[in-house]
């Protein structure tokens, strides 16, 4: 898909192709479509992530809270969006023994139980064994920073899928 496809959608249209872009949260979407015509990829990508930094703490936790926890209750029940599914896939969290299952889910319930918002990070850039070691990792810092991070993990995962839907390369990690 080029930019002047992008460029020539309607509302409805626009939401629907761009709508989880930012995890279940299709309302930033809503808000960039205002802001066409877009010149390239970055810069629709700039709109995007300049709605999350435009916001109050309490909506970029909100923007968090949406995200479903890695390898958790929502991939057993295959109730996870398709971008989602195909991350977690990607990362090998749909394949885990249940060891490892357990191991993932005390470590999210402590990140939540912590934060107040699930532990986000681009899946599709990690594999089981770093998925754990970032969390354990993640679990010790300061709310603040944590903050910042899980934003940045949301950008990540963003840039991805918008470079999927445009059809680009993407060289970011
Ligand atoms: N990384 C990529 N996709 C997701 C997701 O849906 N949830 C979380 N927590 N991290 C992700």
């Amino acid at each position: 898909m080029d930019i002047e496809k992008v460029n020539s959608m309607d509302f409805g249209e626009f939401v629907d192709v761009f709508g989880n872009v930012i995890e279940r949260c299709p309302l930033i979407a809503a808000a960039v479509w205002s802001q066409r015509p877009f010149s390239n990829l970055e810069d629709l990508e700039k709109h995007f992530f300049a709605f999350i930094d435009a916001l109050p703490q309490s909506g970029q936790e909100g923007i968090l809270r949406c995200h479903p926890d890695l390898a958790g209750r929502e991939l057993q029940r295959g109730t996870l969006t398709a971008e989602s599914q195909r991350e977690q896939r990607s990362a090998g969290l749909t394949s885990l023994g249940a060891d490892e299952r357990l191991r993932l889910a005390e470590l999210n319930a402590q990140y939540r139980a912590r934060f107040g918002f699930p532990f986000v990070l681009a899946a599709r850039l990690s594999d089981p064994a770093a998925v754990r070691r970032e969390l354990a990792r993640r679990l010790h810092r300061p709310p603040a920073q944590e903050l910042r991070t899980a934003l940045g993990e949301v950008k990540k995962i963003g840039h991805l899928r918008l470079a999927d839907l445009l059809g680009a390369h993407s060289a970011r990690r």
